[in-house]
């Protein structure tokens, strides 16, 4: 989703194409780092010194159009600077329609992201006013206004944007620069901006994956909160002026993560990152207590001194609800296996889209749980937002510190610790969601039991020992790369594929189908293997592969029986299995090392994921940034 970028310098400038970075190459190589947001138009919009003006180039298509433009440009000198990548709502992804956008005088330029709700509205009135707007998109409302603000009195730059800002309704978070203060303000209400203020400089940016190269100490700005900055000095206000602290963030995410270093896509990287981050998100997690008492699960305690739950709490809810958007609802989908298996506790899992417009009844006793890769997704945090007015108690999963969800989770908040996604396909945050709820869940049943979570064993086998050992055998999942490529060759001209599963791997079968339609455009579904029979079967034939989530448990005969009508009918039959199992016509085996059932919904998802990656690579589709799909969904 649309992608903001903010430089000034305070005082020098520099210029672009010689020997110190200038505000657009800055602000260019920012957009580079947010690409993976997913865009379809790109544009800068930057002050020029010498001619004391603002100028902007925007390129409708990939940035690499926008740098063709730029390094057009003679050499200038410019101190200020605003970039955007853009994922069109209101109208075509056009040159025109690109941001930044001006007012009429062309001395103040806006970047936006989010939607304006009442832009209609204000348009028609800017437009009796004379104010001539050149596109049909929401933004260019935002430059107009600030201008009128201006033309009326307003004594500063900061002051027209705070008073516009009033007058939006809907999200956003804009960044407006102004040629005649040399000022830049940024202003969020919804989609996330985060800064770094550091020797007379500042940055600004949709999120930190740009700004963790100048500092690993960010500001992320609250919701109707304004950063005013000009002559090297910030401040920081609310929409009603009140002067605000900045409260520095600490990021512990190495700008090296956010490289390719060696893989073909960000996305193949990610899936290779997934042993060492699920190591990342349960060491220092479990501790093992050896002499403990033996009750059910004897051996080790869980750390998640952040979840602020107590034994009165988790009674007197007496459930558990999810609100969560795409992969992560489907990690939400897991958790709730996982969190009914252990504690016992009923586990209802909403979208956040669906939740914000239902009529479900919220209890103050209600306990929920946001899981957002981002933190940032529009619709998951208004479903949070109605369970806080409700005085529902709210924890979340999410990967990035400080974002808005962390800040509306008030029983605290578990970092799956992944480190930056680029992707745009969920692969290493999916999973180390599951991680992360599975330790919420023996924490809640530790809580809820009042004894050290513990028991040496789950279905036979030292659960401790599984968590442990689970890298190693992610690892050994990944070793089977060449040997799922070769599969991949000889399902990538298909059209249609059909993922099944039962009990925790159904969520699985339709986290496989999402991967493989995202990146590679080939269309798929996920459904419970136990379904087939009510629909999806009428599609089978020869042309049709389906795959099986198998396990060697009880649910295997049924599963079987399943594979037997997709033979019978003439489907090729893919199976991810934990076993060999005795069963003919199995077109393709993909064996993985097994683990105890609340554990194995992770080691089932890294071959899909694989299998997904060869076949978009083989098709040629854009995989880091698939077509019309965005890494962070701001609006609703
Ligand atoms: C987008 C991304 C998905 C992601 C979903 C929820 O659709 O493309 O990969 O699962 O948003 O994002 P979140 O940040 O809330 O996990």
């Amino acid at each position: 989703m649309c992608g903001i970028i903010g430089f000034s310098s305070g005082g020098n400038a520099g210029y672009n194409q010689g020997n110190c970075e200038s505000s657009i190459d800055i602000v260019l190589n920012g957009l580079k780092s947010l690409e993976y947001r997913g865009y379809d138009s790109s544009g800068v919009a930057y002050y020029d010194e010498t001619e004391n003006k603002i100028k902007s180039i925007k390129k409708s298509g990939k940035l690499v159009n926008l740098s063709a433009e730029l390094s057009c440009i003679k050499p200038v000198k410019s101190n200020i600077a605003i970039g955007h990548i853009r994922w069109a709502t209101h109208g075509k992804p056009t040159d025109v329609n690109a941001h930044p956008h001006s007012d009429c005088s062309g001395n103040i330029a806006i970047v936006h992201n989010g939607i304006i709700e009442n832009y209609a509205v204000l348009k028609n009135k800017l437009i009796v006013k004379g104010h001539k707007f050149i596109t049909p998109t929401d933004s260019e409302v935002i430059a107009h206004l600030i201008e009128d603000y201006m033309k009326s009195g307003a004594k500063t730059f900061y002051e027209a944007v705070r008073l516009a800002s009033l007058d939006l309704s809907g999200a956003f978070a804009f960044l407006a620069m102004n040629a005649d203060e040399k000022s830049i303000c940024a202003v969020k209400y919804g989609p996330p901006l985060v800064m770094v203020n550091k020797d007379k400089e500042i940055y600004f940016a949709s999120d930190v994956s740009p700004l963790i190269q100048y500092s690993d100490e960010v500001i992320y700005l609250k919701n109707s909160e304004i950063a005013y900055f000009k002559d090297g000095l910030l401040k920081l206000t609310d929409f009603k002026g009140k002067t605000l602290n900045k409260t520095v963030t600490k990021i512990d995410w190495d700008a090296s993560r956010a490289v390719k270093t060696g893989f073909s896509h960000f996305m193949q990287k990610e899936i290779f990152e997934q042993p060492s981050c699920l190591l990342d998100a349960f060491s220092s997690r479990i501790v093992s207590i050896k002499n403990s008492s033996d009750s059910f699960f004897s051996g080790f305690k869980i750390m998640l001194e952040d979840v602020r739950l107590t034994k009165k709490d988790i009674d007197k809810a007496g459930r558990i609800i999810i609100t969560a958007c795409g992969s992560s609802y489907y990690a939400g989908l897991v958790i709730k296996y996982i969190t009914e298996t252990l504690c016992g506790i009923p586990v209802i899992v909403e979208y956040g889209s669906e939740f914000r417009y239902e009529n479900f009844p919220v209890s103050k006793n209600d306990i929920f749980i946001g899981i957002s890769q981002s933190g940032e997704t529009a619709d998951t945090n208004s479903a949070l937002e109605i369970a806080k007015e409700k005085k529902a108690g709210i924890l979340s999963i999410t990967n990035v510190p400080g974002s808005q969800i962390t800040t509306m989770s008030d029983k605290g908040v578990i970092y799956t610790h992944a480190g930056p996604e680029i992707g745009v396909a969920s692969t290493k945050a999916f999973t180390t969601q599951i991680m992360c709820g599975l330790l919420l869940a023996l924490r809640i049943k530790e809580i809820k039991d009042a004894a050290a979570v513990a028991g040496k064993n789950l279905h036979g086998v030292n659960f401790f020992d599984e968590i442990v050992n689970l890298p190693k055998k992610a690892e050994q999942i990944l070793f089977l790369n060449d040997s799922i490529k070769e599969i991949a060759k000889k399902y990538y001209k298909n059209t249609n594929f059909l993922y099944l599963g039962r009990g925790i791997l159904y969520p699985i079968a339709l986290e496989g189908a999402l991967k493989l339609k995202e990146i590679s455009y080939i269309h798929a579904e996920g459904y419970p293997a136990g379904e087939m029979k009510h629909g999806p079967i009428a599609l089978v034939d020869e042309n049709m592969p389906v795959l099986f989530l198998l396990s060697n448990n009880m649910l295997a005969p049924k599963t079987i029986s399943n594979i037997e009508e997709i033979k019978a009918r003439g489907g090729k039959v893919i199976a991810v299995a934990d076993y060999e199992p005795d069963i003919d016509g199995i077109s393709d085996i993909i064996k993985i090392p097994t683990t105890v059932e609340v554990l194995s919904p992770i080691l089932y998802t890294i071959p899909l994921q694989i299998l997904a990656y060869h076949i978009a690579a083989l098709k040629g589709t854009d995989i880091d940034q698939p077509r019309n799909l965005a890494k962070s969904v701001t609006v609703e």
